[in-house]
């Protein structure tokens, strides 16, 4: 790609400068848990990523503006606005699991959000709560009140930010409930364009950035069944897997069981079927 500059490499995407206002986000098949790339791709990954994101920011638009410009023919590939990305992750979470389960066992409270006593784990909570998290460069993202988000990003931005959050995991969660997926909880990045409107940026509503739960087979007290990484990172904990640089190599049933996740999650929330994507990547925007 003569005419772009390769700017920067993301545990998943590849950050590519199209001029000073426009980025190329190229989405890999690789793969991380608990933040370590593993040495085993993921065929396809990278553009189910790259279509539920497209698909999602199409219909989210009259919530908030999003930084998508095109998609390229390989299926990977997403032009978009350059933005000054705020340093917050933006996590909202419809069910009480993964770190807001441990949070919550530990002190009853979850990012300062202090939740009804002798919920089980996976339950649903009575209302989405906006759950920030810090943007850690490396290692592993810390969950913090609103309060310190607040410091990081301004008190007015983090009430505009809340109410985004929270109004595209609603969105999204009742469209995907009406598909038979529960939306346990999601990672949104946001930034700024050149006159500090907030935008929504990276990916939206992808099997790494979200738990995608098959609603048939729901039932809180345990971990549940899901579509997205929790199948990987339950087989990296299984093979006694420190957390540590290098991750294990995945065999090749746990690569082909990912991949049929990932694209099986991409088919049910688009209602597309997953080569008539690659055939031509735009079909997710109709
Ligand atoms: N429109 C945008 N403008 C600027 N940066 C963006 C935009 N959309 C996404 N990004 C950034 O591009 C990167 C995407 O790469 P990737 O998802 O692989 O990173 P990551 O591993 O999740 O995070 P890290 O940034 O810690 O490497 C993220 O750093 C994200 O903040
Ligand atoms: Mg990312």
């Amino acid at each position: 790609m003569p005419d772009t500059v390769h700017v920067a490499s993301g545990k998943v995407r590849e950050i590519y400068a199209l001029d000073d206002e426009r980025l190329l986000l190229v989405a890999s098949d690789r793969i991380s848990t608990f933040d370590v790339v593993l040495p085993t791709e993921i065929p396809d990954k990278g553009r189910v990523l790259t279509g539920l994101s497209a698909f999602w920011f199409a219909r989210t638009k009259h919530i908030v503006p999003n930084h998508l410009l095109g998609l390229r023919d390989d299926a990977r590939s997403t032009e978009c606005r350059r933005l000054a990305m705020l340093p917050v992750e933006c996590v909202v979470r419809g069910y009480i699991t993964g770190s807001g389960w441990k949070d919550y066992l530990a002190s009853g409270e979850v990012c300062g959000h202090r939740l009804p006593e002798g919920l089980r784990e996976s339950e649903r909570l009575p209302e989405p709560i906006f759950t920030p998290s810090t943007k850690a460069q490396t290692g592993h993202d810390e969950n913090i009140t609103r309060e310190q988000a607040a410091e990081l990003v301004g008190a007015d931005r983090l009430v505009e930010v809340e109410r985004v959050a929270l109004e595209l995991y609603r969105f999204a969660a009742a469209y995907a409930e009406a598909r038979g997926i529960i939306l346990a909880d999601t990672k949104f990045e946001l930034g700024l364009d050149e006159d500090s409107c907030l935008v929504l940026a990276d990916e939206v509503f992808t099997p790494d950035s979200s738990r995608f739960w098959p609603a048939d087979a729901f039932a809180p007290g345990g971990p549940q069944a899901s579509f997205d990484k929790q199948y990987v990172r339950d087989y990296c904990e299984s093979v006694g897997w420190d957390k540590t640089y290098p991750g294990p190599e995945l065999p090749d049933d746990v690569v082909a069981e990912t991949r049929a996740k990932y694209v099986e999650a991409f088919q049910r929330l688009t209602g597309v079927s997953f080569d008539d994507f690659l055939a031509d990547p735009e079909v997710v925007l109709q």
